[in-house]
């Protein structure tokens, strides 16, 4: 059984794809160990709770410098001994410390087809505007392993998103959540839940 922590910052959406996945069998042999958002205001925590699922807030305003959050952070992870981290929409800096401990154990969806629109300060509807302001006709989202770069691990999972006309940066980021995070992140999951993901370089092979 694969024990899976999920770190969040915002809605939850996509962690509630996950809860439904893990009830659906959509998501196979995992359970979902704990949720950790640095926002205690996050409905995702809220998401949590009502379905019984452990969860604590670590936020950077609780510490007075970035270095005790960053060891306080990852205590909590590793209170929770989880097989795999998920970052579902989480908006802070992981530690160095943490992405050594967790290397192709902790994974990240992003809201684009990767290397489009990634990387520093593309994050939320800001990938969506760039996306619209360079007139793109496809749009889509990644699940990556987490590296020391943004956005740069290897890739598991990727799902294409058409853009339509008149889409704003608010309709086009629910298209892409509907149509492509909230599948492709429980998929990942169930596939590496299965043993059915090796990284090799930089790239990721899918058995
Ligand atoms: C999603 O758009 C995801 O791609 C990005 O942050 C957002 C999180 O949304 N990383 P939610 O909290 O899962 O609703």
């Amino acid at each position: 059984m694969l024990r899976i922590a999920v770190m969040v910052s915002g809605g939850g959406t996509n962690l509630q794809a996950i809860i439904d996945g893990v009830k659906d069998g959509t998501i196979t042999n995992t359970e979902i160990v704990g949720v950790i958002s640095n926002n205690r205001n996050a409905y995702a925590l809220k998401r949590a709770e009502e379905n019984g699922i452990p969860s604590l807030c670590v936020s950077p305003k609780d510490y007075e410098t970035r270095e005790i959050f960053n060891e306080k952070l990852l205590e909590a992870v590793d209170g929770l001994q989880p097989d795999l981290i998920v970052l579902a929409g989480f908006l802070v800096v992981i530690p160095p410390a943490m992405i050594q401990r967790y290397r192709n154990r902790m994974i990240n969806i992003h809201p684009s087809l990767i290397p489009s629109f990634c990387g520093k300060g593309y994050y939320g509807l800001k990938v969506h505007e760039a996306a619209l302001a360079r007139g793109v006709k496809v749009v889509g989202a990644t699940v990556h392993f987490v590296d020391e770069g943004t956005d740069t691990g290897p890739i598991i999972l990727q799902k294409a998103v058409e853009v339509e006309q008149g889409d704003t940066p608010e309709v086009l980021q629910r298209r892409v959540m509907e149509q492509a995070e909230w599948k492709i992140l429980p998929r990942a999951i169930d596939l590496i839940a299965n043993g059915r993901v090796r990284v090799e370089g930089n790239k990721t092979v899918i058995d």
